[in-house]
């Protein structure tokens, strides 16, 4: 286990569930997996399952230092909003973190920079720790506009943000084209793009809070491949897809 203590920022291992496991399969995974990561100390631990099993997770997972999260939310408190949930219930069912405009939720149903710039804002307002995803698609890179792009998703998703509130935020650098299709970012292009985004967090906020992001890589996270992410020190942690669904491979990821 790397556990370095020489790491500033404490590292952040999260599994995205997607839309995977119902509350009795997540029960499965819990009584299976907190065992397995009972002794990690190193790091941070979330696990985002689908609204549905947010419950049976918070209560599957008490007794243990693993946090949950939601996978999304919506900005208002309450209303007339079919299908949505808001931060306040999140909070309530027991949530301390929602991840916000993951690839999947910008490319399959419409968020944009600006409304993941109200939810990050409402999660804050409520309590929570967003966990921001940005992240260039395959032709983007391809066409050499990937810094461009991580700017303006950057620039637009944390507009009118306060430092303070800023210091509060984890982000997730997930390349759309490593994401569930086994072709991870080598640990160098990975950490080039965070050493990127941890620049633009100076500019636009301070340089101690830069220093204090916390930015996790996503895409096809395997325990095969955390060991050489984990060594870049611009690395601070994985937003894990496929690979937390099974309690052996995610404790592996954790236990790095
Ligand atoms: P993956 O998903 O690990 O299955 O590639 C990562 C993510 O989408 O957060």
């Amino acid at each position: 286990m790397a556990g370095d203590a020489s790491r500033m920022r404490k590292p952040v291992i999260a599994g995205n569930w997607k839309m995977y496991k119902t509350q009795h399969e997540a029960r499965d995974f819990f009584a299976a997996f907190k065992p397995l990561v009972a002794a990690a100390t190193h790091c941070e631990i979330v696990v985002a399952p689908p609204f549905t099993a947010i419950a049976a997770c918070v209560e599957a997972a008490k007794g243990s230092t693993i946090g949950i999260a939601a996978q999304d939310v919506y900005w208002a408190n309450e209303g007339a909003f079919t299908g949505e949930v808001s931060p306040r219930m999140l909070v309530e069912a027991g949530c301390r973190a929602v991840i916000i405009a993951h690839s999947e939720r910008r490319q399959l149903f419409g968020e944009t920079d600006e409304s993941a710039n109200r939810k990050v804002k409402a999660a804050l307002a409520a309590g929570l720790t967003p966990i921001l995803c940005v992240g260039e698609t395959l032709a983007e890179r391809e066409a050499g506009n990937t810094q461009k792009v991580l700017e303006k998703q950057f620039r637009g998703s944390l507009a009118a943000l306060t430092p303070a509130e800023f210091s509060r935020i984890i982000m997730a650098y997930e390349p759309v084209w490593a994401i569930g299709t086994g072709r991870t970012a080598t640990p160098e292009i990975a950490a080039e793009a965070h050493k990127f985004l941890r620049g633009l967090a100076a500019n636009s906020f301070t340089a101690e809070y830069a220093a204090s992001l916390r930015i996790l890589y996503g895409g096809s996270v395997k325990p095969e491949n955390i060991k050489g992410l984990m060594a870049q020190a611009e690395i601070d942690g994985a937003l894990v897809g496929g690979a937390s669904l099974d309690a052996a491979q995610f404790a592996a990821i954790v236990n790095y």
